[in-house]
């Protein structure tokens, strides 16, 4: 089809072909993906050069209404028609999940069909064959969305950031998690109504367990860290812990201390190895990303060359992510006629660059630590408490007592440490755990200063 577009001054007939695109998936981020296509149409063909045109989508249910125009859509319950379809280029896989996804990514690629993805689970967990398989073809495969949703973080690490060696990144990297915490902070909600208001929303996953048990956040700190230091994608060694056991108390201490607890990822080279950690953590009030609530999210690079960068924006939603998929898309139309051999490489580094680092355990990180703890009101129970520390070469920043505490009642203590090992700090605290003047577990989020 010849269409007709405005480049600068002058109005062209553009006589290249439009790229036909088909859509695996029509939910919150495939409308969102139809709906910034057919309203940017003429904006987006001046940037890309040739018209992008959706032709069909494949749906679990033909018959729901959409909040989009469907009019010249093929629509069909099989994924496989969309990538088996002769007339389509491009594959835009918005349907999530593993299984499906993969066959139909590969097939695409087979097919001699380039492919946009926003399915981190997907990138994390198959991303090396993935990639592998496309190198070989000379297709490519992009995948802006699958990291902080709207945000241009692939972009901007992979190019934006490529004269550095990057030392670190931390990132609030999972939307509904920061979304659940910033509402419990400040309007003191129940945790189980703000995610029902985050599914409603469209920001949670389709098991929201993917994102409160940090899953997600995982699966994305996983790309990241491959795109940050040239390592292959290593999903099964990040560790993972999400937000179910943080308390609104621990929220409230944290901010009588000068915290606010944020649920991050972290990738940090560390002597011969790398960190790869996703947690709840305790940011010191004063830092930008302690700031960063809702549904918002960043990431903060630190890098040899520029020193310390962040990222900031909407990491979930409808039309946030398509605004990625869609640049993506026209990146991908952009590219399409050059030399394989000289495009950006999928993991920013040359496919035979990549290496692999060992990836550091827990015990062997080096953190500081926010503890609460339960205790008898006693003298002698601080006494024997910091010998253990003494003992465990772990020194104590601050102590808080919670409450007045009459002599042999309860009383709660929060205990700020300096930067530890862990693995010193989980032995020390097994040992506290033990005395009789302790009650319970000892509750711990770590601390990072991020400076
Ligand atoms: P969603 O709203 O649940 O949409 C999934 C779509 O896939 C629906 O249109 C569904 O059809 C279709 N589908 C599911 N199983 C299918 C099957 N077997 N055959 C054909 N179609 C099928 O999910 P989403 O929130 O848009 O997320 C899609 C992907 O984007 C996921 O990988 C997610 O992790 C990622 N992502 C989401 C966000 C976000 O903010 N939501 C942000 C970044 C990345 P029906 O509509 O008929 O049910
Ligand atoms: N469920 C994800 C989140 C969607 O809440 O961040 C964006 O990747």
């Amino acid at each position: 089809m010849v269409s007709r577009c405005q480049f600068t001054n002058n109005y062209h007939e553009v006589t290249v072909k439009a790229v036909n695109i088909g859509l695996i998936g029509l939910g919150t981020v495939g409308s969102g993906t139809l709906s910034v296509l057919q309203r940017n149409a003429e904006e987006i063909t001046r940037r890309a050069g040739r018209e992008i045109r959706v032709i069909g989508a494949a749906v679990r249910d033909v018959s729901k209404p959409r909040p989009v125009d469907l009019d010249t859509l093929m629509l069909t319950q099989d994924p496989f028609e969309i990538v088996n379809h002769p007339e389509i280029q491009i594959i835009v896989e918005v349907m999530g999940g593993e299984t499906i996804p993969l066959q139909a990514v590969m097939q695409a690629l087979d097919n001699g069909k380039h492919v946009v993805t926003a399915n981190k689970a997907l990138i994390a967990i198959h991303g090396n064959e993935i990639f592998e398989s496309a190198q070989e073809r000379g297709l490519m495969v992009a995948f802006e969305a699958a990291v902080a949703g709207g945000i241009p973080i692939i972009k901007a690490i992979r190019e934006g950031l490529s004269a550095n060696r990057i030392e670190w990144l931390a990132g609030i990297i999972n939307g509904t998690t920061n979304y659940i915490l910033t509402q419990m902070d400040e309007a003191g909600c129940d945790f189980g109504d703000v995610l029902a208001d985050a599914q409603k929303l469209g920001y949670a996953e389709a098991d929201p367990t993917f994102d409160i048990e940090g899953i997600d956040a995982a699966h994305k700190l996983t790309i990241l860290a491959s795109i940050a230091f040239g390592i292959s994608l290593r999903f099964s060694r990040v560790h993972v812990e999400g937000i179910t056991a943080i308390t609104s108390e621990d929220i409230t201490y944290a901010r009588e201390l000068g915290y606010r607890i944020k649920h991050i990822g972290i990738a940090k080279k560390s002597g011969d190895g790398v960190e790869l950690r996703v947690h709840p953590a305790l940011i010191p009030k004063n830092r930008l990303i302690a700031n960063v609530n809702g549904v918002k999210n960043a990431v903060l690079v630190q890098s040899d060359a520029v020193g310390p960068t962040l990222y900031y924006g909407a990491g979930a939603g409808s039309e946030p992510t398509a605004s990625a998929i869609v640049a993506d898309l026209i990146e991908v139309v952009r590219t399409i006629t050059t030399d394989p051999e000289n495009r950006v490489p999928h993991l920013a580094f040359q496919p035979g660059a990549i290496i692999d680092m060992r990836i550091l355990e827990m015990e062997e990180i080096e953190t500081a630590f926010y503890l609460r703890m339960n205790v008898i009101n006693r003298p002698g129970v601080m006494a024997s408490i910091a010998t253990i520390f003494g003992h465990g070469d772990i020194s104590i920043d601050s102590v808080i007592q919670k409450g007045q505490g009459r002599p042999n009642e309860d009383v709660t203590i929060i205990m700020l440490t300096q930067t530890t090992r862990e693995g010193n700090l989980l032995e020390a605290l097994g040992e506290v755990e033990k005395l009789e003047t302790v009650n319970g577990d000892v509750v711990k989020i770590r601390l990072e200063p991020l400076s």
